[in-house]
């Protein structure tokens, strides 16, 4: 079999250190059978995870919105990341971990609580943000409780396709005549100066890049909303920006083959994506700092 992943990339499978390609796990697994997980992604630079304890939070609330109860402690999850990390040669990785409701015969309900399957990956992060990128408006068809970290990413998966089928990188999801967020990252849109992203709600996840950006725009005093984004206003939008934890913020500079205001990246989001940098380069440093002191 080819090799999947980083050569000699070495993962956390339920409280054991394993080569990827050796990690195994139950064909019972609930995360197999019935995709009954929760997952996060957190980014790190120069070997420092960025606001863990934003991705732990999260972590949290999604388990508890599918009534499981988080294995391990904020301090262990700590522990567990950076070493993960540093087992992975450090720098700028992409930390990946899951939680399923674990190993257990077939059915939909458990009889009785089972070990959760605990698993953490990282790999090489290829830091991109600063690349144009382009997007197709689609249906929203997923389900009801979107800002759970859910692992059954089938619906996105299947709307990431259907922009790759249109020569796109991302979709652009619309649930009944608003913009939701990306398949899988949010979106800002500019408008006449204004940023304006979707606030939270059941239909989008709460994203910690997201939150980020809102927090800067605040503390920057650029105009901004967080408010119901119409079909209407995104087509009309002056620029258009995704934001995740892997891609950081990333300019949109054509929609549905049409180009998003000159079709080059914007002004605002030149702004926003340096002030971005600025802080996150300043926690990187801060962290050093303060694991040296
Ligand atoms: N996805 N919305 C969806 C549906 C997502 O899947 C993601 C991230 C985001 C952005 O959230 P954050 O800023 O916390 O990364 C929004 C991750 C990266 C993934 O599935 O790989």
């Amino acid at each position: 079999m080819a090799a999947i992943g980083p050569a000699g990339a070495i993962v956390y499978l339920n409280g054991e250190w394993v080569p990827l390609s050796e990690a195994r796990i139950s064909v019972l697994d609930r995360g197999f059978i019935f995709g009954d997980g929760i997952y996060e992604v957190v980014p790190a630079f120069a070997s420092r995870l960025f606001r863990l304890d934003q991705h732990l939070r999260r972590l949290d609330n999604s388990l508890a919105a599918v009534r499981m109860t988080n294995p391990l402690t904020p301090a262990r999850w700590h522990a567990v990341l950076n070493a993960l990390l540093e087992r992975n040669g450090g720098g700028d990785q992409s930390v990946y971990l899951q939680i399923t409701r674990g190993v257990a015969k077939r059915d939909h309900v458990l009889p009785e609580p089972v070990p959760p399957t605990v698993f953490a990956m990282s790999s090489p992060a290829v830091r991109q943000s600063r690349q144009p990128v382009t997007a197709i408006v689609c249906e929203d068809i997923r389900w009801k409780w979107c800002q759970i970290k859910s692992i059954a990413l089938l619906p996105n998966v299947l709307m990431r396709l259907q922009a790759q089928e249109h020569g796109a990188y991302e979709a652009l999801l619309i649930r009944d005549g608003c913009l939701t967020e990306g398949a899988a990252s949010n979106v800002f849109i500019v408008k006449d100066g204004v940023v304006k992203t979707p606030p939270h709600s059941e239909n989008l996840l709460p994203g910690i890049t997201r939150d980020l950006i809102v927090e800067l725009l605040a503390e920057h005093r650029i105009p901004h909303a967080e408010a119901a984004v119409s079909e209407a206003e995104l087509r009309a939008a002056d620029e258009i920006w995704l934001t995740s934890s892997v891609r950081e913020v990333v300019p949109v500079v054509k929609l549905d083959d049409h180009p998003v205001g000159a079709g080059v990246p914007g002004p605002v989001w030149e702004r926003v994506v340096m002030i971005y940098e600025q802080f996150r380069n300043a926690e990187v440093a801060r962290a050093k700092a303060g694991a040296a002191a």
